[in-house]
């Protein structure tokens, strides 16, 4: 750190001493004092030293370093405090959106002791950023020269993310993230977060993208005026992630078919809460009464599945796309999208069976599709169906991506 001017001073009388000073002191002295003379002038010096009467700055430790402020969040009603730091384990959903994100989000969300939240949007472009400085290597070198290493970097995007999850929403003692793309860099939050887990949501890529090109979800790479293209890019980024959750392992990564999910939602989610060590609630299968309440679920007014969420578990959204594919499309399925088959989604089958629902989610349904009204008038009181008309008409010409981390 900074060098301590009190070091050169003793450094010069201690050291040197033994032979210009004391060569100074035997020439004026009497031969034989020379010696104690020096030694009590040293000891005297050692004595200022040690007392701070001849430090003009602070002592400093001889290894210093830097240490941050703890932080934490207050809990709000109860006034609970819970520190959040890089070891906690927090909870990551990712997926190509359209792939069931929110749903799993505000099931967990529905849990009392797991927030998380709406998409930040910030964090995964901070993580990209971060990877482009990195594939640079011109950039490398200069941020190395610069003493901007890889752990002081680390350490300064973790605390970044960190802030941004823990702030941005109630205190919680289970902080959870849902913006689909961070899993594309997951082994990457990982190293920034050791004991974090990943649930990686995987949906018939069909289905996906008829969602994103019906409800008009612009995706940086997806030309929604084309499903060819568009199954193309799902089978990329589906790839890379599925590589990230495999990499990571089976301890920190989850996969959650959300056919299965909706089919089967007291089993997933017994599953999930056991991979992510949190206890059993039943409140997770009863998400919708727990929209914008304190502790519960809060939506964003311009996130497009928001007006879909507060609906209960249901099987609306499975096979929606039949019969909206262009029929080429349809006809090479397999080979644009090799990833159908290794999920093991039947590429020729339109639709493929995805099996019975759970009593519970048959009932559901039901009540979804008689009372269409009533979550249209939930959604209206809620403000859910300004996504797109919420932004001033020539800042919404322009609106920002989405969702617009590259595929790259
Ligand atoms: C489940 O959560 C509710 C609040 O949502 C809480 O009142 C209840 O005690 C919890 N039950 C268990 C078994 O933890
Ligand atoms: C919208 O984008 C276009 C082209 O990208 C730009 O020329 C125009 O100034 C932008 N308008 C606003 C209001 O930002």
């Amino acid at each position: 750190m900074h060098e301590d001017p009190t070091k050169n001073l003793i450094g010069s009388s201690s050291s040197s001493s033994s032979s210009i000073n004391m060569s100074f002191l035997f020439a004026r002295g009497p031969p034989r004092r020379g010696p104690i003379l020096c030694i009590v002038a040293l000891l005297f010096l050692l004595v200022l030293y040690q007392l701070g009467i001849i430090c003009t700055t602070t002592k400093e430790p001889p290894n210093a370093i830097m240490m941050p402020k703890d932080k934490y969040v207050m809990g709000s009603g109860d006034q609970k405090v819970y520190p959040y730091d890089r070891n906690m384990p927090l909870i990551f959903i990712g997926g190509v959106p359209r792939s069931g994100t929110t749903l799993m989000r505000a099931m967990l969300d529905a849990h009392p002791e797991v927030r998380c939240g709406q998409e930040t949007r910030i964090i995964p472009r901070i993580l990209q950023m971060r990877s482009h400085w990195v594939k640079s290597e011109r950039e490398s070198v200069r941020l190395e020269e610069a003493g901007v290493s890889k752990e002081v970097m680390d350490s300064a995007i973790a605390a970044f993310c960190l802030e941004v999850i823990a702030r941005h929403g109630e205190p919680a003692p289970r902080l959870c993230n849902k913006d689909p793309l961070t899993l594309k860099m997951g082994s990457y939050v990982l190293d920034l977060f050791p004991n974090a887990k990943f649930l990686f949501m995987v949906r018939d890529g069909r289905a996906t993208v008829h969602s994103i090109i019906s409800r008009k979800v612009t995706i940086t790479g997806f030309d929604l005026t084309s499903y060819r293209q568009c199954m193309i890019k799902w089978n990329q980024a589906i790839l890379m992630m599925h590589k990230q959750c495999r990499e990571v392992g089976p301890d920190r990564c989850l996969m959650v078919p959300y056919e299965q999910l909706v089919l089967h939602p007291r089993e997933w989610m017994q599953k999930i809460l056991g991979f992510l060590d949190v206890p059993w609630n039943e409140s997770v299968l009863h998400h919708e009464e727990f929209i914008n309440k304190p502790g519960g679920v809060p939506l964003s007014k311009v996130e497009r599945s928001s007006d879909q969420v507060i609906k209960p578990v249901n099987l609306e959204a499975l096979t929606k796309w039949v019969g909206n594919i262009p029929e080429d499309v349809v006809h090479d399925m397999a080979e644009l999208a090799p990833m159908l088959s290794i999920l093991n989604y039947d590429p020729y089958a339109n639709p493929p069976n995805y099996g019975a629902p759970d009593k519970l989610v048959s009932e559901n349904t039901r009540k979804v599709l008689t009372n269409g009204q009533r979550w249209d008038n939930m959604a209206r009181e809620l403000d859910l169906l300004r996504t797109v008309t919420y932004l001033p008409p020539q800042i919404a010409n322009n609106a920002s991506t989405d969702n617009d981390v590259n595929n790259a």
